[in-house]
């Protein structure tokens, strides 16, 4: 009898090391970083003008974290040049390791956490004006200030507890962006599609109800993943949001409370991770691919017709794992996967499986689209099918 060990090892050896482990973040000049990317290197694509070709610069050194956590963040201090990375060492997982990125040096900052702060389960989002991590695990809000640090200090820095989430956070699992100093949460339970609660970071005020967002689109009420574009040196004001199924981006501007759209992504795959600068929107999927769509703020037909394109400079350095292969089931196989994160408990089991590296890891077909008009095909990365059909394996050793 094949044991429960034994079946755990080998999804554990079809799982690539960085899948979860890497990120991608933008420097204060809008040059593209990724760290820990296949090969487990780090490397500086510079601006977008320059990613179509050549490659990366690699700007791999010491100091810099394991990489060996499952759920890896990155956020951008603008003001101080500085990338904040969580949950990059298993060994230290409630310190930060700070990327000095005008300095290229790295320095590792210790954080303390109350026992209510799971370091392997939260949410959070940087506060651009204060420099403040907020974060929800359990249901409970946390914050981390992080003054002007560009390098580790030799005190450590508190996740101080602010209380529970006026929120319904049974059952959910957080999608968390900031802009205009408001944290807005994408599918809480029971608010509607279109509608995000808010936390008013600097009143520390949940907003009774639900803001609603008209314009051209509504975004759904689902999983997915959000991220806010930077503006020049300003709060954010516009937040894209990319559901579990990949069907759309939505972009939406928190001044005029209203969402338009963007096409989704090319590579469907509810454990990519997105990080966007002023005028471009940036996915790391699973596989390594890092796949871009340039933004503008001012332009809403123009962002509609905008095509993602691979960032070249960066496959030729750290190619992504796994081949492509055709078959038309990849599309209801990845929406299979996308419901079932919603409710946060197949979440990470997802994440897990999504990133392999074998040869069968990702199918193109076509993708189902709400707007119905894509003709494009998808590259599709299988998440949970992927994990069945190698638990299928395991019990064909038997
Ligand atoms: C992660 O890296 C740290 C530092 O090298 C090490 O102490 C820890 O055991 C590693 N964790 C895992 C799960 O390999
Ligand atoms: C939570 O929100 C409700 C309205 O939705 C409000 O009545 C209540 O006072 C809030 N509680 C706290 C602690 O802010
Ligand atoms: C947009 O929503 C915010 C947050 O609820 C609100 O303060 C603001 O007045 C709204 N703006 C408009 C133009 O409706």
């Amino acid at each position: 009898m094949l044991s429960l060990f034994k079946l755990v090892t080998l999804l554990a050896l079809t799982t690539p090391s960085f899948a979860g482990s890497s990120c991608i973040a933008f420097d204060a000049s809008m040059n593209l970083l990724l760290f820990n990317g296949n090969q487990g290197k780090d490397y500086n694509a510079g601006t977008s003008d320059t990613w179509a070709s050549g490659t990366a610069k690699d700007i791999t050194t010491t100091g810099r974290p394991p990489f060996n956590g499952s759920n890896v963040k990155c956020y951008l201090a603008q003001f101080f040049n500085a990338i904040y990375v969580l949950g990059a060492d298993t060994a230290n997982a409630n310190d930060i390791y700070i990327y000095d990125a005008g300095a290229s040096s790295w320095s590792q900052q210790h954080i303390t956490a109350p026992s209510g702060f799971d370091p392997t389960n939260f949410q959070a989002i940087l506060d651009h004006d204060t420099n403040v991590i907020y974060g929800l695990s359990g249901g409970e809000t946390f914050s981390l200030d992080m003054g002007e640090l560009k390098a580790a200090q030799s005190s450590s820095i508190a996740w101080l507890d602010q209380g529970v989430a006026n929120i319904t956070t049974t059952n959910y699992n957080p999608v968390m962006a900031i802009a205009q100093n408001h944290i807005f949460f994408y599918g809480v339970p029971n608010i509607p599609a279109g509608s995000l609660n808010i936390f008013v970071i600097h009143f520390a005020f949940w907003q009774p109800d639900a803001q609603p967002f008209t314009g051209s689109a509504q975004f759904p009420d689902s999983h997915g993943q959000a991220t806010s574009f930077f503006l020049d040196s300003a709060v954010q004001e516009n937040i894209a949001f990319i559901p579990d199924d990949g069907s759309q981006t939505f972009i939406s501007n928190v001044q005029t409370n209203t969402t338009s759209t963007m096409p989704g992504p090319t590579i469907v795959d509810a454990s990519a991770t997105y990080f966007a600068s002023e005028k471009e929107l940036v996915q790391l999927a699973s596989s390594g691919a890092v796949s871009w769509i340039p933004f503008n703020p001012s332009d809403t037909s123009a962002n509609s017709g905008a095509k993602w394109s691979t960032v070249q400079s960066l496959a030729s350095v750290a190619p992504p794992s796994g081949g492509s292969s055709s078959g038309s089931s990849a599309g209801s196989s990845a929406s299979a996967s996308g419901n079932s994160v919603k409710g946060g408990a197949t979440g990470s089991a997802t994440k897990a499986a999504g990133g392999s590296s074998t040869p069968s890891g990702s199918a193109t077909g076509s993708a189902p689209s709400s707007s119905g008009s894509s003709t494009a095909s998808r590259e599709v990365v299988w998440g949970s099918g992927l994990a069945l059909s190698l638990a299928g394996v395991a019990l064909s050793l038997l």
